[in-house]
């Protein structure tokens, strides 16, 4: 993917130093919001959802559903009533569905949607419209679906009526949530069972959901698979903060002198826990409190102090529990003593931007040496951060890292494009000021 600006959003900017201090309970966790939208949904009754995330990429999601004839009341204060039609009581939409900025949401639906008897079409903003579909397309094809896309396997995506599916047993050749997701969400619509082997651990919220709305689902070993034909009930949810937006202020108390820092009911999901692991082979303090179960996940409070961090190679095993957190993990490497590496991450490439080139550039615009890889990057840490200017490229998570690493920074850090930080993190903004990280849209 090119380094291509995604239409010039808001520009912020940062002031330099700070200590990070207090207590956050950070926004709703967005694969869980999206999924509790989509199986409430296709539910027998309603569910209600609290906690639930009102970002654009989750608003987005809550529109698919109304356009097909849901009702979805709110989300006010992240609570939300879906009055759920049945897997068999959608009905046919007018027009085209854009879903944005939302890879979850495009690769979600496209499977939720290829057993259905009419047609209907996806499409998402300049950077979704640049990433890579055919991971979906390609197998659900295999089931029997009907779906044409632009050159490239590119969206917009056209998903025919008719397509009658049929389960199949698929290794996936990547570690993928959003297409282990797509295929049981298919599954659901196919004759027989569909079983879907991983080739690493990856996030599973969608199994761990579908057994909420009770809806059978089986795991051995690295295989997960469901018979087609059941129905969910309806449920009620209590959608976690994210790990991936707790990872920005996580980053900033562990790399911030002074600082002590809380973060509140954080998910805390072991397919989501690669960041913490990473950050404490780095040296990071980091205290795991008050471990519990809430409706079929596990939240934790986290407390953060400042500790000094050391570069490391960081294990590839740890890459897809970790995924979305690196922008954030890079600015705690380029803070950190000695060189940090990271391989066995060509996914990083094709996220919401090209993010090892991406943060590459941004950490260099701090005066960091950052050498991107094909599939990672080598970065030397150093006491401290050059101010500068950083183009997030339209991606939530570059900008909001970059806002992290203005507390070690020399002076203010000013960054471009950062309006799709509401995608994931409605409120950052006034969040970071209540916890010490000054910042203001210019
Ligand atoms: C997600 C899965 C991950 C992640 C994305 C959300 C999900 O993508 O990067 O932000 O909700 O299933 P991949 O499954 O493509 O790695």
């Amino acid at each position: 993917m090119s380094l291509t600006a995604n239409g010039g959003g808001e520009t912020w900017q940062f002031q330099p130093g700070g200590s990070v201090r207090g207590e956050l309970r950070v926004p709703g966790d967005k694969s869980i919001s999206h999924r509790a939208v989509m199986l409430g949904a296709l539910a027998q009754g309603s569910t209600e959802i609290a906690g639930l995330l009102e970002g654009a990429d989750v608003l987005a999601t809550i529109e698919v559903f109304r356009r097909l004839g849901v009702t979805i009341e709110g989300p006010q204060y992240g609570r939300a009533v879906v009055h759920g039609v049945g897997r068999h009581g959608l009905r046919e939409p007018e027009g085209v569905l854009d879903v944005g900025n939302s890879g979850t949401s495009m690769r979600l639906l496209c499977g939720l949607f290829a057993g259905l008897p009419f047609d209907l079409t996806l499409t998402g903003d300049e950077s979704l419209r640049r990433r890579p579909m055919g991971r979906v397309t390609e197998p659900l094809t295999q089931m029997g679906a009907k779906i044409t896309t632009a050159e490239g396997g590119l969206a917009p995506l056209h998903l025919a009526a008719g397509g009658e599916l049929t389960g199949i047993s698929y290794h996936m050749p990547l570690a993928s949530a959003q297409v282990k997701s797509a295929l049981l969400l298919a599954g659901m619509y196919a004759r027989g069972r569909t079983c879907v082997t991983e080739p690493a651990p990856t996030r599973d919220h969608t199994e761990r959901m579908l057994a909420g709305f009770g809806y059978s689902v089986q795991r051995h070993g690295d295989t997960v698979c469901l018979e087609g034909g059941g129905t969910l009930s309806a449920t009620s949810i209590d959608v976690p903060s994210d790990i991936s937006s707790a990872a920005f202020p996580m980053v900033a108390a562990a790399i911030t002198p002074g600082s002590d820092l809380t973060l509140r009911h954080v998910g805390w999901n072991p397919t989501r826990t690669g960041v913490y692991e990473i950050l404490r082979l780095m040296g990071a303090a980091i205290e795991v409190l008050a471990t519990r179960e809430v409706g079929g996940e596990t939240v934790a409070d986290l407390h953060i102090q400042h500790a000094p961090l050391r570069g490391i190679h960081i294990p590839e095993e740890l890459v897809p529990l970790a995924i979305d957190e690196f922008p954030a993990l890079f600015v705690a490497a380029a803070c950190a003593q000695g060189e940090t590496v990271l391989t066995g991450a060509a996914e990083l490439r094709v996220k919401e931007s090209d993010r090892i080139a991406v943060m590459a550039e941004a950490l260099q615009s701090l005066g960091v040496s950052a050498e991107p890889q094909d599939d990672g990057v080598r970065i030397q840490g150093q006491p401290n951060l050059q101010g500068g200017r950083v183009n997030s490229y339209g991606d939530h998570r570059i900008a909001m890292a970059a806002a992290v690493a203005s507390l070690r920074a020399e002076g203010p850090v000013t960054i471009a494009d950062c309006a799709n930080v509401a995608t994931s993190y409605p409120g950052f903004i006034s969040q970071m000021a209540e916890i010490g990280i000054c910042g203001s849209s210019l």
